[in-house]
């Protein structure tokens, strides 16, 4: 039996969140599309969004204000022609998400809008308070499994892309310790992002960047990885993950206290707990060192504990499992790795640098976030980009020559390695602390040289073996880890999420993005 088996589709997707499926959908009116993923279907960031939904659709917005707020929050590093595309398409996707049975919360008939951080305008649907993204997979996978089209692949991983003659042609993948070659005329990269990398994370296991690893590793162009978002407040309790709180209990009126009691953010900005998220981040490490501590609180009490149950019932659960009753007690949090800005550089189409492959979703680039991204922007992103990349794939994907390209292939692919990584989860743990000390943020020089040094060395030990899931996730995870490194060496100054302590200002070039490709030289700049 040949190593490989070989199957064909016409339209290979990777990766089952909201940019995946949507992505799916606009596909399956063109010929059957696989989805795959490596876990179970809905394991994805989308499954764990709380805070909701952004879109200019209540009776005080405009997309105009939408626009302006997306352009500020991205500290002057946005694609103006990508954010107009993500404000102008919204309502309509949303309203489309309406029409396929999606409940947002409503006050009385009509859609309630909340507020978060850098919004001028109440603008973020929600729904079940605090489940928005768990609602947006629950209708998008029941509009997928209703196509029949759709095939889709749990536990499947793809191993890498499959290129040749500069054309994607779909992926070599990993599915019960089998390789199978998915052969498809279109391959839509959405695979999320790549919290993982980070020890302190609001981000699934699920999120080990694999997509943006797959796409380098291919030849595709990255762009602006140094931009990575780390939320303000993420659940800080010895026995607890990093549970992401909210925004919205920002929004709502939840204060940050320090472990002195005082209430900090005045120090630093007038916009308090709603500014922009890289400066409540920075400020919370400053409080914590100068306070010697290791966390601050959100506060919530004074907001009323019918009020709290009734619009988060999902972080006043989870807190309680862990011993925490938020409506009287302060909540102890610390920042976490929560978004990637960058990642494989598409454009407002979800077109790649390489014929045949898409990306949308955090997986992709689309120059929408910026170096910033305004809070409840993704899920947006994901429906609209997910949408377009998914016309765009089946109206440029190659012609279904698959049978000869499938005898083309059959011999082309190296063997399986003959032996694991060793020690390979104490390298994952040491890559995670790694990033968060020397790559988190706030950066410079030296902790980022220092990174650089030791992702080389696991790269080296962990390039040519690899056998599990676990073990090609931390391939990838060294890649993106390396990549993020690189670019935030490369970007001497600083601007919205990317702090260098030793470039604390703009100053000269800040507005170049930063583009990172394998081959031509080990990495491009392109200004
Ligand atoms: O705070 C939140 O609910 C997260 C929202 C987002 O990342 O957009």
């Amino acid at each position: 039996m040949p190593d490989v088996k070989t199957e064909v589709t016409d339209f290979l997707v990777i990766g089952s969140g909201v940019a995946g499926l949507r992505a799916a959908i606009e596909l399956s009116n063109h010929g059957n599309v696989s989805v795959i993923t490596k876990d179970v279907p809905s394991e994805s960031s989308t499954e764990y969004a709380q805070g909701g939904i952004a879109v200019a659709l209540s009776d005080e917005d405009e997309v105009g204000i939408h626009y302006e707020d997306t352009l500020k929050a991205g500290d002057g590093l946005c694609s103006e022609e990508a954010v107009r595309v993500l404000v102008e398409e919204g309502p309509e996707r949303i309203m489309e998400l309406i029409s396929w049975g999606a409940e947002f919360d409503r006050e009385g008939t009509k859609l309630a809008f909340g507020l978060e951080a850098a919004h001028s305008r109440k603008r973020i649907l929600h729904a079940g308070g605090d489940s928005t993204g768990k609602e947006l997979e629950r209708v998008l996978i029941n509009k997928v499994k209703a196509i029949h089209s759709i095939r889709r692949l749990p536990f499947t991983l793809a191993m890498e892309l499959i290129v040749r003659d500069g054309a994607c042609l779909g992926a070599l993948t990993l599915s019960e310790r089998r390789r199978v070659a998915i052969l498809a005329r279109a391959t839509v990269l959405a695979t999320g992002g790549a919290g993982q990398v980070y020890s302190i994370t609001t981000n699934p296991q699920v999120a080990t960047g694999d997509g943006m690893a797959l796409a380098y590793r291919a030849g595709a162009a990255l762009e602006d990885m140094e931009f990575v978002q780390f939320h303000p407040t993420s659940l800080f309790l010895q026995s607890a993950p990093h549970f992401l709180l909210t925004e919205a209990l920002r929004g709502e009126g939840g204060r940050l206290l320090n472990t002195r009691d005082e209430r900090f953010m005045g120090r630093y900005r007038d916009e308090m707990e709603l500014a922009p998220r890289d400066a409540v981040s920075r400020a919370i490490l400053m409080e914590i060192e100068r306070t010697g501590s290791d966390h601050v609180y959100l506060d919530l009490r004074h907001m009323g504990e019918d009020f709290v149950k009734r619009r988060f019932p999902r972080v006043y659960s989870t807190c309680l499992t862990y011993g925490l009753d938020i409506t009287h007690e302060p909540i102890p949090v610390c920042p976490a790795a929560h978004y990637m800005m960058g990642g494989v550089k598409t454009d407002i189409n979800g077109r790649t640098n390489i014929n045949g492959l898409f990306a949308a979703g955090e997986t992709a680039c689309t120059g929408v976030h910026g170096a910033n991204r305004l809070a409840s922007n993704s899920l947006l992103e994901g429906l609209v980009y997910g949408r377009r990349a998914g016309q765009t794939a089946a109206r440029e994907g190659g012609e279904a020559k698959t049978s000869r390209r499938q005898m083309d292939l059959s011999l082309s692919f190296a063997p399986m390695p003959p032996h694991s990584i060793p020690a390979h989860d104490e390298i994952r743990g040491d890559l995670r602390r790694l990033m968060w000390l020397d790559v988190g943020i706030i950066r410079n020089e030296e902790t980022l040289l220092e990174a650089k040094g030791k992702i080389e060395q696991w790269r080296y030990i962990t390039e040519k073996s690899f056998l599990t899931r676990r073990e090609l996730e931390l391939k990838n995870m060294i890649q993106v880890a390396g990549l993020i490194t690189e670019a935030a060496l490369l970007r001497k100054n600083s601007v919205g999420a990317h702090f260098r302590s030793d470039f604390p200002g703009k100053g000269a070039g800040w507005r170049q993005h930063t583009t990172l490709m394998k081959k031509r030289t080990e990495t491009d700049i392109i200004f």
